[in-house]
């Protein structure tokens, strides 16, 4: 382990290992989209150079599309491979119900479809994503450019109706000007401190015309893997009703930490 590693990328590694223990070869696995999910990646490219694992990756960004190739995963869009047999993707925040806020990285959407696509959604994250209620993370929502001005004066009016202890909106930017998603779409996070019902706004939000999709994840999520920075790592699995305790060794995992670009 290079002494570079900070005590944040050890957990979402031990988290990415542990996770990729679900993957065996001949699946068609969705791969997630953020600094969590680039450790997954990286680990499932060590696996198909060092042990022959045989997959097809579908990615839920470009970002993620060029770092799968950069390791040597076999990549697919979801229109070829169709059904995948699991995804795995980090989070912004996670519940007691494994309900997701998802979006920070700006890639809800291909994430929600990927995932909704997928007989099971893994979500590998590092303790500071756990919540008791969702809403401490500002809840992304993709919205199109025409008329947003528009679409965001109805979410705000929206949101003053729901249960929640904040309501201000805003509209990401990339430098001096919006951030475009993949699919060319805008994103605005909405700040709201404590989402009171979530399952309750996230269809709500999606009623709103110029609203392509919210980042509220329900139902979604199988099964959350949560490392930390001493290798621990914590597996729950929400349809089980089980917790496990597991230990990740990432001594031998050297290979892996060439050439990180974060
Ligand atoms: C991208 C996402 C990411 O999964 C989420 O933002 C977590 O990212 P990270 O692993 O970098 O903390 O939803 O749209």
């Amino acid at each position: 382990m290079p002494a570079s590693l900070s005590a944040i990328d050890t957990a979402k590694f031990v988290a990415a290992k542990r996770a990729c223990q679900f993957v065996e070869s001949g699946m068609r696995v969705g791969l997630g989209t953020g600094s969590t999910a680039a450790w997954l990646v990286r680990c499932l490219g060590d696996m198909v150079e060092q042990d022959g694992l045989r997959i097809t990756g579908v990615p839920t960004s470009t970002r993620t599309a060029d770092l799968a190739r950069e390791v040597g995963i076999e990549i697919a869009t979801l229109d070829e491979a169709k059904w995948l047999d699991i995804t795995i993707d980090g989070a912004d925040e996670f519940d007691p119900e494994l309900n997701l806020i998802k979006g920070g990285g700006g890639a809800l959407l291909q994430e929600k479809i990927v995932a909704t696509a997928s007989d099971r959604m893994i979500v590998i994250a590092d303790r500071t994503k756990q919540v008791d209620t969702l809403g401490a993370f500002p809840l992304p929502v993709e919205i199109i450019p025409f008329g947003w001005q528009t679409t965001k004066a109805l979410l705000e009016e929206t949101i003053t109706a729901l249960d929640v202890v904040g309501e201000k909106v805003t509209l990401r930017m990339d430098g001096p000007a919006p951030f475009v998603t993949d699919e060319g779409n805008h994103i605005v996070d909405l700040h709201l401190g404590r989402i009171g019902n979530a399952r309750q706004m996230a269809l709500i939000l999606n009623q709103i015309p110029g609203v392509v999709e919210n980042g509220l994840f329900i139902d979604i999520c199988d099964i959350t893997v949560i490392g930390n920075a001493d290798g621990r790592v914590q597996v729950k699995d929400i349809n089980q009703g089980t917790t496990e305790e597991d230990f990740i060794a990432f001594e031998e995992e050297e290979n892996i930490f060439v050439d990180l670009d974060g």
